[in-house]
This record gives C-alpha cells, sequence and structure tokens, in this order.
C-alpha cells in the first residue's frame, strides 16, 4: 500500500453530507456509525447508480442485441477497467467479479488448490485470519490429508516474521494472509511476506476486504498471487466483489461454476470453456450492484485519499487515548502498525450486553468473535467491542461513544 503525504486537511463535514444515511436517528438519537469493518455506508452517487439502472436500462448483460441489453453490458463491462486501474492490475483479464471476498476465497480453494494438493501438502495462514481465510482452506485440505498450518503472533497482535520464515518449508502449497486484521486492525507487511514466499516459489493469496478502504492497492507491487475483496466494505453494494489473479494462474486454472456464459460452445459431448476472466463467471451476475460498485470506484477517485488516510489516523489516535484512559478497559490489538480499528474489552461486562446498551444510545458497533474466534481464543476471551472507522466518522463521534460507554459501565456493573 503507497500513500502520499497529505497536502491539505480532510473536509468530513463535505463528506459526510455525501452519506444520507448519516443524517438519520436511532432510537431517538443522531446515528453514530462505528461498524464499518462489518460494512461501510453508501454514498448518494451509489445509491443513485442502484436506482438508475433499475429505472432505465435493467437488462441481462451479454445475451441480448436490444438496446437495453447493449447499455446493461457496456456500464458492465466498463467496471472491470475501472477495478483494473483502482488496485493497478496489469490487465482487465485479471479481474473476476464475484460475491464478495468469501467467494474468492472460495474460488482459489476450489480451481487452484484442490488441484495441486497432496497428502502431506499445508496451506499456512496467520493466527489473525477471519474465518473465510481459514475454513475454505481446510475444506480442501481435508478432501486431500493436508493440513492448515498457522503463523503465529505476540500480544499486541504481530505477525511473528521469524516463525514465518521457518514455516516456508517445501510442503507449503499456498499461503493466505490477511491485509488488515478485521478485529484487531494489525496491517500485515504483505509485501515482505510475499517476498518472503516467492523465494521459496510458494505462490500468496491476499484477503484484502479491510484494506481497501484504508488506502490505495497496487497488486503489482505488493507482488502477490491472488488478491480478494468485497464492494460493500469500500462504499459499494453487498453481494460483489473481486478475486484479482495474475494472469498466468487464472488461465491455469479450471471454471469454478458451471452455467451460462462461462462456456465457449456446448454440446452433449464435449463442453468447451470461455476465456478468463469470463470463464469464472457462470449465470447471470449481479448486473446492477457491479454497476453501482463502479460508482463506489468514480467516488474513490474523487476524495483526496491522503487527506483522508490521515484523517483516519487521527481517529484511530483519538479513540485509543480516550479508551485507554478508562478505568478496566482492555484494548485488544496494539500492533505499531494499525487502521483505524480498534477491539476493546470492559472488565467483566459482557460485550454484547454494553453493545445493547450503546444501540439504544444510537451507537453502532460490533460485538462479539467478529468471525475471528481463533483471534479470541489467543486471548482467552469470548468476544470484543469493536469500533471501526471510515473517513467520514468524526473524533466528536468516538466522544459520544465513550460518553455513554461510560454510562453503559456504571449501569451494567450495578
Ligand atoms: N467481516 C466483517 C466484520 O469484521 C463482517 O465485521
Amino acid at each position: 500500500m503507497t500513500m502520499q503525504a497529505a497536502t491539505r486537511a480532510f473536509d468530513v463535514s463535505a463528506a459526510r453530507k455525501d452519506f444520507p444515511i448519516l443524517d438519520r436517528k436511532v432510537h431517538g438519537k443522531p446515528l453514530v456509525y462505528l461498524d464499518n469493518a462489518a460494512t461501510s455506508q453508501k454514498p448518494r452517487s451509489v445509491i443513485d447508480a442502484l436506482t438508475k439502472f433499475y429505472t432505465e436500462y435493467n437488462a441481462n448483460i451479454h445475451r441480448g442485441v436490444h438496446f437495453l441489453s447493449q447499455q446493461a453490458s457496456e456500464a458492465y463491462d466498463a467496471v472491470r477497467g475501472k477495478v483494473q486501474r483502482f488496485i493497478h492490475a496489469g490487465t482487465e483479464r485479471e479481474v473476476v467479479f464475484t460475491r464478495g471476498t468469501t467467494e474468492s476465497v472460495n474460488l482459489v480453494a476450489s480451481s487452484f488448490l484442490k488441484p495441486r494438493l497432496s497428502a502431506g501438502d499445508v496451506v499456512l495462514v496467520s493466527a489473525m485470519e477471519h474465518h473465510s481465510n481459514i475454513v475454505p482452506w481446510q475444506m480442501a485440505c481435508e478432501a486431500c490429508q493436508a493440513s492448515v498450518q498457522v503463523i503465529p503472533m505476540d500480544d499486541t497482535g504481530t505477525l511473528d516474521l521469524e516463525a514465518y520464515r521457518n514455516l516456508l518449508t517445501p510442503a507449503v502449497k499456498l499461503v493466505a494472509v490477511v491485509h488488515t486484521s478485521n478485529s484487531l486492525g494489525t496491517v500485515n507487511p504483505v509485501t515482505e511476506m510475499t517476498a518472503l514466499a516467492h523465494e521459496q516459489g510458494i505462490p500468496v493469496l491476499v484477503d484484502g476486504a479491510q484494506a481497501v478502504a484504508h488506502g490505495p492497492v497496487d497488486v503489482q507491487e505488493m507482488g502477490c498471487d491472488f488478491f480478494a475483496f468485497s464492494s460493500h466494505k469500500m462504499l459499494g453494494p453487498t453481494g460483489t466483489g473481486v478475486l484479482w489473479a495474475r494472469e498466468d494462474l487464472l488461465e491455469s486454472m479450471p471454471p469454478y461454476q458451471g452455467g451460462g456464459d462461462m462456456i465457449a460452445s456446448v454440446s452433449f459431448e464435449k463442453t468447451t470453456y470461455n476465456e478468463i476472466p469470463f470463464r469464472f463467471e457462470a449465470g447471470t451476475q449481479n448486473v446492477a450492484d457491479v454497476i453501482a460498485f463502479g460508482a463506489a470506484i468514480d467516488y474513490w477517485n474523487g476524495l483526496d485519499r491522503a487527506a483522508a488516510a490521515a484523517h483516519e489516523k487521527n481517529l484511530l489516535a483519538h479513540a485509543t487515548s480516550s479508551l485507554e484512559s478508562m478505568n478496566g478497559i482492555r484494548l485488544i490489538g496494539r500492533a505499531s502498525a494499525k487502521a483505524a480499528v480498534v477491539s476493546f474489552v470492559a472488565g467483566g461486562i459482557n460485550a454484547l450486553d454494553l453493545g445493547m446498551y450503546l444501540d439504544t444510545q444510537g451507537i453502532a458497533l460490533r460485538t462479539g468473535h467478529h468471525c475471528t474466534e481463533p483471534v479470541m481464543d489467543f486471548y482467552g476471551i469470548p468476544g470484543t467491542l469493536r469500533v471501526s472507522y471510515l473517513f467520514y466518522n468524526t473524533n466528536e463521534e468516538t466522544d459520544l461513544m465513550i460518553r455513554a460507554l461510560d454510562r453503559g459501565i456504571s449501569l451494567l456493573s450495578g
């Protein structure tokens, strides 16, 4: 991830005006939305793109000679180029539309890994993976008597790179690592980790679900082989996302699902497949959401990303120091390289109860294991409260959250 120095302050008030939902009230209180790692809110332009599609040119793509189908196909196809430029991929052929990060990982597990896996082989993941970057590998390994091994982390939530080097043995067929941890906020050194794996000839998948909204991504500079992410965590709609894969690897992979549009020709005797990336997009695609995803990318392109990142850094610092100054709060995840995500526990108070109290105050944050049960096991806790920020959040929102948290703790400690 590269970042230019911020040249001017981020205009958060102007940014907030682009997100209609931020003006609403919840339980009679102004909404304080601090659950961006679960899903981001959507700017008006994304909502308008969806409405425009269904109002003006809803049609299936790549199948019709009629006007609406042509218009829908052109709009859908144009988004592939937007994604390519957004992540600096070498070619559009490397961009596969999927349902999101989870499907992207499953696609790699099924079409890339499984055919290459034998008994005794290993898939290496980190100790802070989301379930979606663990379970698909376990399922592939179970079928082949291979196993998943884990790169350990320390108490701060930082990966042990020395241990990682030692784990890179000839048995490892893939490294699958998260770029930015959803439950700890840790930003992993994926470029360095990829280079180390490549020294041993091991391919690398990077789970970019939490990274794409927090800074520019350049897959070529990162050097990885697969990069998976979702539209909905980066201002776009749910139900769509991307698998980026190196062209030569994608060419070598069999289809993931069979159906319409992924074929070149079909007969009862023999079917031949379409070229990449269409070979991996079977059936009617999520046309409307992909087009609206394009509007989300346009929004990012119009944003001063360096200033937005500096603003998020400030949000993280303020949230961290505010929580640290409260009695009984323990922060979970203290890595030096962190995105604006803060997980914490509050003494012996149940995170769910506190989360429900905060909800009554209009404050939306996430409680629980955040689909990272092994992380919770590592810290010996059932779950955390988690605040996760995006550029449209403010320090005033953190202050509201802290005051409500203080009241909630008093109430619940009886
Ligand atoms: N993975 C999402 C989160 O962290 C849902 O909340």
